[in-house]
């Protein structure tokens, strides 16, 4: 875990050596200085996590010094001391972003639960950055399948969860899976407790990822109104999933790849050298072969980035994952929507194992959803599901001939038929004629059929 570095300022020599001490001791550590000079120095070399800074300082006052630190980098936390009677100072102090104030003489056990907390309210800064990729901090999410290929993913992904491995290609089709996976790894990895941190490089235009991804000094380019820490600062000790990398402009590229030689970096506009240690995953739906040979990506940034390369199968490749992923979808779509569905009906799952899936997970996932809010059955019926994923025979709609998919294997035109009627009949509440009208039948037809299928004796 990552040490925090806290900067004590104080004129009073005895006040900096026990400080130092004592804080020390509690595992931090601590540099110190005498002047808002010295004070600020050490701020820009040392980037500390913290200042514990006197307001009444020789020569640039502590207000001052508060105004120069968060103009320097906003993110850092500084604590004033003051003394008993300097109560107008340490309003105004907090005003200038100060996070807190201790009085002199001050209690060191009191000083250091107001550094704790201090320091862990930021850590839940970082927190919020994580919450919004939407993952539990409490373990991995569920990888569902029962196919071989997820079975093998599953130890393939564990192995990289457990070793660590510092970057990662995930590559497969839209919706099969590759942030879950990135954050699978993430969660299941000894940085979980560390940020998660993703970004997409199609969504942001080239100028701005790059400070998006390094960060920036002020007044690096007109925008550029304080200073900014960007992701790679922001998830060290973690993880930043760089979603879409094949579509990174080639500029970008360059620079990724000049990051990744040492995990070093400089913000824009800035002379620092920051190291740091964050596990890179990228993820994209390109074929990057062809992005290479197209001159669009870079052969060495390929390489450099699949140092364990991870494909996720199709959906049409693993059939024998969607009645069990759309079994997990209910149960999930059940508790957002207060539904009770138990089960899909035996036609449903036919339509749903034959259809071909273009969109792959993400795309059976708000076919459930669908379903799930336009059904109230406990069963989910074929009338819930899209046209595009149902063989309509004879719909009264007149449904386009076209919407009709004869699955390669065949299909048992009975077991549709007994399923139409049955459905029929559920919707207009076994009104026999109602029911006929539905299926464009005569009512003598209709009755035939619910002869035939057992529903009349
Ligand atoms: N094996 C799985 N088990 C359970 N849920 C899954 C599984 N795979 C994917 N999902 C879910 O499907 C949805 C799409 O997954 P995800 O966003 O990870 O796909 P993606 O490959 O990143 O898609 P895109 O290329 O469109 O960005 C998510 O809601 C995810 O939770
Ligand atoms: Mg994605």
């Amino acid at each position: 875990m990552k040490q925090n570095k806290i900067l004590v300022v104080d004129d009073e020599h005895l006040i900096r050596w026990s400080l130092e001490q004592n804080l020390k001791k509690q595992g931090y550590e601590v540099v110190t200085a005498g002047t808002g000079e010295d004070a600020l120095r050490l701020v820009r070399e040392e980037q500390p996590d913290l200042v514990l800074l006197d307001i009444q300082l020789p020569g640039i006052s502590g207000i001052d010094v508060l105004e120069k630190i968060k103009d320097h980098d906003e993110d850092i936390i500084v604590i004033m001391v003051t003394a008993n009677s300097g109560l107008e100072n340490a309003v105004r102090a907090m005003r200038l972003g100060a996070y807190d104030y201790v009085s002199k003489p001050f209690n060191l056990e009191e000083l250091a639960i107001v550094v704790r907390k201090a320091l862990d309210s930021s850590d839940l800064k970082q927190e919020v950055v994580r919450l919004r990729t939407e993952t539990k901090k409490n373990g991995p999410p569920n990888i569902i399948g029962e196919s071989r290929q997820v079975q093998s993913l599953l130890e393939v992904l564990d192995k990289v969860a457990r070793s660590d491995a510092s970057t990662v290609l995930v590559q497969g089709e839209s919706g099969t899976g590759k942030e879950l996976v990135a954050k699978w790894i993430h969660y299941s990895s000894n940085r979980a407790e560390k940020p998660f941190i993703a970004i997409n490089c199609a969504a942001v235009p080239a100028t701005l990822l790059e400070s998006e991804l390094f960060g920036h000094e002020k007044g690096a380019f007109t925008d550029a109104k304080a200073n900014k820490k960007g992701l790679f600062e922001l998830a060290d000790g973690g993880t930043v999933f760089l979603d879409e990398i094949g579509d990174m402009e080639m500029g970008m590229q360059a620079k990724l790849l000049r990051f990744l030689e040492d995990r070093s970096f400089r913000r824009i506009g800035g002379g620092r050298v920051f190291t740091v240690d964050v596990r890179i995953i990228s993820a994209t739906n390109k074929d990057l072969h062809k992005s290479i040979e197209e001159k669009s990506f870079r052969n060495d940034l390929y390489y450099r980035l699949q140092v364990i390369p991870i494909m996720l199968p199709s959906l049409r490749e693993r059939k024998e994952d969607i009645i069990p992923l759309a079994t997990h979808f209910i149960g999930l779509f059940n508790r957002d929507f207060n539904k009770k569905v138990q089960g899909i009906a035996g036609m449903a799952q036919r339509m749903l194992t034959e259809y071909s899936w273009p969109g792959n997970i993400r795309e059976l996932k708000n076919v459930i959803e669908r379903a799930i809010i336009l059904g109230n059955d406990d069963t989910l019926l074929l009338e819930n599901l899209p046209l595009e994923i149902v063989a309509k025979t004879s719909a009264p709609s007149g449904a386009p001939a076209s919407s009709f998919r004869l699955p390669p294997e065949g299909i048992d035109i009975e077991e549709v038929e007994r399923e139409l009627i049955r459905q029929a009949l559920e919707v207009t509440e076994w009104n026999q004629s109602k029911a006929a009208k539905k299926l464009s039948l005569g009512i003598d037809a209709f009755r035939y059929r619910m002869k035939k299928f057992g529903y009349l004796k």
